[in-house]
C-alpha cells in the first residue's frame, strides 16, 4: 500500500469512531483530494462545513473538488464568497483565475491572477500567463456579451454574479439540428408559435404555458435542440443549472429558484431551460431528504405559478434518466409533454453529417454510404467521427505541405475510430419501458426497439 493510501486507511478507521469530527473529516478530505478521490473528498469537506468547521481551507477544498468534478458554477460561487474574506487563502484567487479562464472571462481572470501573484510570488505560473496573454486580446468575450442579450434586453437587476441562470446567446437555430422533425414540430407548436403568434392562441382561448421534457440516450441532441430554441423563438432564453440550484451548501436554494422564475416572469415571453433535470431526483439519495423535498415542491409550485402569473413563461427540460424524475413533474401545466429524442435514423444521419461538414474543405462525398454504416450512432458519435477525420486531414496536410481535403476514403477510414454509444442506454431504458411503463409513458422506447406491447 502506498503511504497516502495507508494514512487514509488509518484515518478512515479513526473516522468510524468519531464520524462527526470536523477536523478529522477535513484532514481525510485533504488527503483524498491529493489522491484525486474528488467525490469522496467533496462529501467530507461538505460534512465538515455542515458540522461547523471554522476554516476557509475546507471551503477552498470544496471549491477545488467542484472544479475537479467539472462543476464550475458551484466552484465559482464558493470561491467568490471566500474571496470577499480578508483572510482568504491566496489559492482562492488562483482558483478563481482558472475558473474564469474556463468561462472565457479573461480580463477578470487576469485581475485575480494579479491579486494572487501580488500576495505570493510562488503562484507565478507561466502556462496561465501564456493563456491570459493570448486570450485576453480575443475580441469576443463573455463579459462583453452581457451587454448584448439580443432580442430582449435584460432590464434591471439580474446579477452577473448570479451563476444559477444565464441568458443564452442564440448561435444556432433549427437548421443546425438534423432529423428530429417531430420534436421540432412539438416544440414549435407548444413553445415557438405561442410566442410568435399570441393573438392566434388567444382567439382559441389557449394561453402559452406548461413545458416539454425531452428524454433519450446521450448525445442524440437534447441539449443541442433546446439551445436551438433560443435562436428560433425570438424570446429571452434562460438556461438554468439544476446542479447549482440543488447545491445545498449554497443554502437559499428555494429563494434562488424563486428568483429565477421571477426573472423569467419579468422577461415574458421567456423560455426557461433546465438541462439534466433528473438531478432533482437522482441526488435525493445523498441529501437530507426533507430539504430536497422542499426544493422539489418549490420547483413544482413555481411551475404552477400558484402565487404568480406564469403566462408567457415556457419551460423546456432535458434528461437521459426520466425515470428518476418525480411523477409530479409530469402533471398538466408542468412538463406535460414528454418527448422521446431517439438516435438519428438513416435520413437524419445524412442531415447531421451534412451539418457537421458544412463549410469544411471537402471533396464530393457520398454521405448516404457513411450514414448506412453508422447505425446506432448518436449525433455526438457522428461529431467524433468528423472531428477525427478532420484531425487526420490536418496531420496529412502538415505532413505533405498541401491542403488535404476530407475524402470518402478518409471518412471510411475514420469509421474504424468510433463506436456507437446509444445501445447501452437502451439496455436500461428497455427495462423501465417493459416494467415501469405507467400510462404508456415509454411506449416510444418500445416502438423504437420494435417490442410489441
Ligand atoms: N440531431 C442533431 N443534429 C445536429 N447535431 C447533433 C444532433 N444530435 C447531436 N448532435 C451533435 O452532438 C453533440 C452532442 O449532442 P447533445 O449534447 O445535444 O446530446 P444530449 O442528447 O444532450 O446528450 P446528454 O444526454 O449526454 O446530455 C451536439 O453538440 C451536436 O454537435
Ligand atoms: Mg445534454
Amino acid at each position: 500500500m502506498n503511504p497516502d493510501e495507508n494514512l487514509r486507511s488509518n484515518l478512515l478507521d479513526a473516522l468510524k469512531l468519531a464520524p462527526d469530527n470536523p477536523p478529522l473529516l477535513k484532514q481525510i478530505a485533504d488527503i483524498e483530494f491529493h489522491m484525486c478521490y474528488y467525490k469522496e473528498a467533496l462529501e467530507k469537506y461538505k460534512k465538515s462545513i455542515e458540522l461547523g468547521i471554522d476554516s476557509n481551507e475546507a471551503k477552498l477544498g470544496l471549491a477545488k473538488c467542484y472544479f475537479a468534478l467539472e462543476k464550475p458554477s458551484a466552484a465559482i460561487v464558493i470561491a467568490e464568497e471566500l474571496a470577499k474574506d480578508d483572510d482568504a487563502p491566496t489559492e482562492v484567487f488562483m482558483l478563481l483565475c482558472k475558473l474564469l479562464i474556463n468561462e472565457k472571462q479573461f480580463s477578470l481572470a487576469r485581475d485575480h491572477y494579479n491579486i494572487a501573484v501580488s500576495m505570493d510570488e510562488k503562484f507565478i505560473d507561466e502556462s496561465i500567463e501564456y493563456k491570459l496573454r493570448n486570450k485576453a486580446s480575443e475580441p469576443k468575450q463573455i463579459e462583453e456579451d452581457w451587454d448584448a442579450v439580443p432580442q430582449k434586453q435584460v432590464e434591471d437587476d439580474f446579477d452577473e454574479e448570479d451563476y444559477l441562470a444565464q441568458f443564452e446567446q442564440p448561435t444556432t437555430d433549427f437548421s443546425h439540428v438534423g432529423g428530429l422533425e417531430n420534436v421540432k414540430e412539438e416544440i414549435s407548436l407548444k413553445i415557438i408559435y405561442p410566442i410568435k403568434h399570441p393573438d392566434l392562441f388567444e382567439e382559441y382561448g389557449q394561453t402559452a404555458g406548461g413545458g416539454i421534457l425531452l428524454y433519450g440516450p446521450p448525445g442524440c441532441g437534447k441539449t443541442h435542440i433546446a439551445r436551438a430554441v433560443a435562436g428560433e423563438a425570438e424570446a429571452a432564453f434562460l438556461s438554468v443549472g439544476i446542479h447549482e440550484i440543488l447545491d445545498m451548501w449554497i443554502g437559499n436554494s428555494e429563494k434562488n429558484l424563486n428568483e429565477i422564475f421571477e426573472l423569467a416572469r419579468r422577461q415574458q415571453p421567456c423560455v426557461l431551460f433546465f438541462d439534466e433535470v433528473d438531478a432533482l431526483g437522482a441526488s435525493r439519495a445523498d441529501m437530507k431528504k426533507s430539504s430536497t423535498r422542499h426544493i422539489v415542491n418549490q420547483f413544482l409550485s413555481e411551475m404552477d405559478g400558484v402565487d404568480s402569473d406564469n403566462d408567457g413563461v415556457l419551460s423546456l427540460a432535458a434528461t437521459n434518466a426520466p425515470w428518476h424524475l418525480d411523477s409530479a413533474f409530469r402533471r398538466p401545466g408542468r412538463f406535460d409533454k414528454i418527448i422521446f429524442v431517439p438516435p438519428p435514423d438513416l435520413k437524419a444521419r445524412i442531415e447531421i453529417l451534412d451539418i457537421l461538414i458544412k463549410d469544411k474543405p471537402c471533396e464530393e462525398l457520398d454521405l448516404q454510404q457513411i450514414a448506412e454504416k453508422t447505425e446506432d450512432f448518436s449525433g455526438a458519435d457522428l461529431k467524433s467521427l468528423i472531428t477525427n477525420v478532420i484531425e487526420q486531414c490536418l496531420r496529412n496536410s502538415i505532413r505533405s505541405g498541401n491542403k488535404v481535403l476530407i475524402s470518402q476514403d478518409l471518412m471510411l477510414e475514420g469509421l474504424k475510430t468510433v463506436k456507437p454509444t446509444t445501445k447501452e442506454w437502451f439496455k436500461i431504458a428497455r427495462n423501465y419501458a417493459l416494467y415501469a411503463n405507467e400510462g404508456g409513458l415509454y411506449d416510444d422506447i418500445l416502438e423504437y426497439l420494435k417490442i410489441k406491447k
